[in-house]
Parts: structure tokens; C-alpha cells; sequence
């Protein structure tokens, strides 16, 4: 299978390349990028001249209409190199598939599937060398599109930039992760945009989790805006909760982000014949399954943060302590997932995909 059609990406070499410079045993997630960048623009109700150039600052008119409105929406993938160093990525139809989705949301127009696949492959193929094997090392990629036409009046840009930028990555989040449940600021409400990857979604969250970090906690759990009595989504990943041994996480919805690794974990724990139940989660539920121990596992899935475990999460104030749990469905799943990631098992379900 290929992804790529052959079309015309134009290329500008880099004169010398920054890999050097870095050091990949101390990385913290996104903030080192590699040598290529790809842009492509929308322009006369068209997309047009998709390019492979060296990172670097782009030139744009302060009166462009991302930085007044925030017409912009992004995506998250990455990049596996196995042991015989063949390129790998996961499952990305579905993150070509949902940066449209996002966009149609947020007025953008639909990107073409040639630019996007031919315009990451060719990147992947000059950037190789920044993928490193080894099982946890990763390469970051970051497809997006920005409003770029000038004007204040509040309406949807005629003009864009769509754009991938790569970034080597290990893990999002070094150490233990604690939760707040919401019980005030809301992530998303019924018929926004929460379902999208709009930019904003994610700004807007930085102010209360800043407030949670402060007491310690690394992310917010998110609860429905109406009541804050159902559970929905955490910052940067979806959440999944084991009672017993029954796997539990919230149906997705014009609220909820429809992840990506979420739906691997379902089709994994299916697989696994885990009982699944994909439905609305109360919060008193919860707290109640914590308190009598049959709360076993919290855990976060997303491309960034992988499968994160939950150590804690606070609910009006009160902190409940996960148990220590030997053979943990997150570890489970964490490794099955990534040895297809990986190229190290057998894709029965064929989420892999070859770049060449
Ligand atoms: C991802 O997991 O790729 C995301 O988009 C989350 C991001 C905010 C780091």
C-alpha cells in the first residue's frame, strides 16, 4: 500500500543540518524540531505549490486573521523507526481524515490527501536520521493550518497555510501524573468544537490547569459543561477507568476528541476479550468505585502521552490514591501498542503503515 502519489513537491535543500546540536537523551517533548518543515497555501479558492524547506521563521502580517480569531486547527502523529530502520507511522488516514474534520468545523477548507501524504513522506525521507530507534523514541509530527488573509472583520479567512512540522520525542509526561476532576471551568459544551483539533480548544485549558498544577496536579479530567456530573476528557489525551476488571471510557461526541489511540485501546481490549463499556461515566460513580477499592486504574491515551497512568485525582478537594497494580490493563495496552507501532509484532489489524 501507498499512501503517496507522486505529486509535485517542490524541495529546497538545507545547506547544513542542526542534528548535531541536539541531544536526543534529554529531550523534552516539542521543543526541538528537525531540519525540514512543509508548507503549502491556500489562495484564489485554491492549494497550491506544496513545499519541503529548511525549518525557520515564516513572514506573516500581523493583521492575518489566526492571531485575531483563532481560525486554526492542528493534528498529532507520529513517525517509528523499527530495528532494520524502515519508517513506520500508525494508523494516519485517520489523522488525515480528522485534520479535514477539524477544518470543516472551523470554516477551513479541506486539504488534499496527495500534498498531505506526498509532503509528510518526502519530510520522513529527509529527516530520516532524526528518527531514532529504540523502543519510546519517536518522532513528533505536527500537521496544522492557520488563517494567514489580513482583516479584523470577523469572518472566515480566503486565505491559509497548511503546514507539518517534526519534532524527535520520548515520553510526554516524565514522572507520575495526578488529575483534578472539573467542578467548575468546562473543556467543551454540546455543539462547539470540542470534537475538533482547534487550536483554542487547547489555549483555553492552559488557565485552569495552570491553577491545578500549582496543587500539584499535572491535568484536569474534564466533566460535562451542563453539570459537571459526567466525566469526558483529559487536557491532552482521552481517559479510560478500569473497575474490577471492567475497562470503562465516554462515548465520543461533538464534546469529546474521537482519539485516535482511544479507539486502538477499545479494539485492543476487545481483542483481548476485556468487557468494554463505552458509556457516560458518572463522577460520583468513580469516587464511590475508589472508595470501596474497585477503582483500579486510571489511565490517559493520546498520540503524545501514550498510555499515561494515573497515580491520584482530587474531586472537591479530596485526594483518591490509585492502587499499585502489578499486571496493569495500561501497561498491557502500552505495550501492544507499541510493539505494532514498532514493527515488533504482527498487525492483525493493519494500523501500520510503511513510509518508503
Ligand atoms: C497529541 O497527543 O498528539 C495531541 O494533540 C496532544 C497535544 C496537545 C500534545
Amino acid at each position: 500500500m501507498s499512501l503517496k502519489n507522486q505529486t509535485s513537491v517542490t524541495i529546497k535543500k538545507i545547506e547544513s543540518s542542526r542534528i548535531n546540536e541536539v541531544d536526543f537523551d534529554t529531550l523534552s517533548f516539542g521543543h526541538v524540531f528537525t531540519d525540514y518543515m512543509f508548507e503549502c497555501d491556500y489562495k484564489d479558492e485554491k492549494w497550491s505549490n506544496p513545499t519541503v524547506k529548511p525549518y525557520g521563521p515564516l513572514t506573516m502580517y500581523p493583521g492575518a486573521k489566526v492571531f485575531h480569531y483563532g481560525q486554526a486547527v492542528f493534528e498529532g502523529m507520529k513517525a517509528y523507526k523499527d530495528d532494520q530502520g524502515k519508517i513506520w507511522l500508525f494508523r494516519p488516514e485517520d489523522n488525515f481524515n480528522r485534520i479535514n474534520k477539524s477544518s470543516k468545523r472551523l470554516a477551513i477548507p479541506e486539504f488534499p490527501r496527495d500534498f498531505f501524504f506526498d509532503g509528510l513522506e518526502t519530510m520522513l525521507n529527509l529527516d530520516s536520521d532524526w528518527i531514532k530507534q529504540g523502543f519510546g523514541n519517536s518522532l513528533y509530527i505536527r500537521p496544522f493550518v492557520i488563517a494567514t488573509e489580513e482583516g479584523v472583520a470577523a469572518a472566515p479567512s480566503k486565505e491559509y497555510k497548511f503546514m507539518i512540522l517534526l519534532s524527535p520525542a520520548q515520553a510526554y509526561y516524565k514522572g507520575e501524573v495526578k488529575v483534578v476532576i472539573a467542578e467548575h471551568y468546562s473543556r467543551s459544551a454540546d455543539g462547539g468544537v470540542g470534537a475538533a483539533k482547534a487550536a483554542g480548544n487547547y489555549g483555553a485549558q492552559f488557565y485552569p490547569t495552570n491553577l491545578a498544577n500549582k496543587k500539584g496536579y499535572q491535568q484536569i479530567i474534564w466533566t460535562d459543561a451542563n453539570e459537571h456530573k459526567y466525566v469526558e476528557e483529559a487536557g491532552t489525551m482521552n481517559v479510560f477507568f478500569r473497575i474490577n476488571d471492567t475497562l470503562l471510557t465516554a462515548p465520543v461526541s461533538d464534546r469529546i476528541l474521537d482519539g485516535i489511540t482511544r479507539k486502538s485501546v477499545i479494539a485492543l481490549a476487545e481483542k483481548n476479550g476485556i468487557k468494554t463499556e463505552v458509556r457516560k461515566i458518572k463522577v460520583s460513580e468513580l469516587v464511590e468505585a475508589s472508595e470501596n477499592g474497585s477503582l483500579k486504574e486510571i489511565f490517559g491515551a493520546g498520540t503524545a502521552a501514550v498510555i499515561s497512568p494515573v497515580s491520584a485525582f482530587s474531586y472537591k478537594d479530596k485526594e483518591h490514591n490509585l492502587p499499585q497494580i502489578k499486571k496493569s490493563f495500561a501497561s498491557q495496552f502500552k505495550k501492544e501498542l507499541m510493539e505494532i507501532q514498532y514493527n515488533i509484532t504482527e498487525d492483525t489489524f493493519r494500523w501500520r503503515y510503511e513510509v518508503k
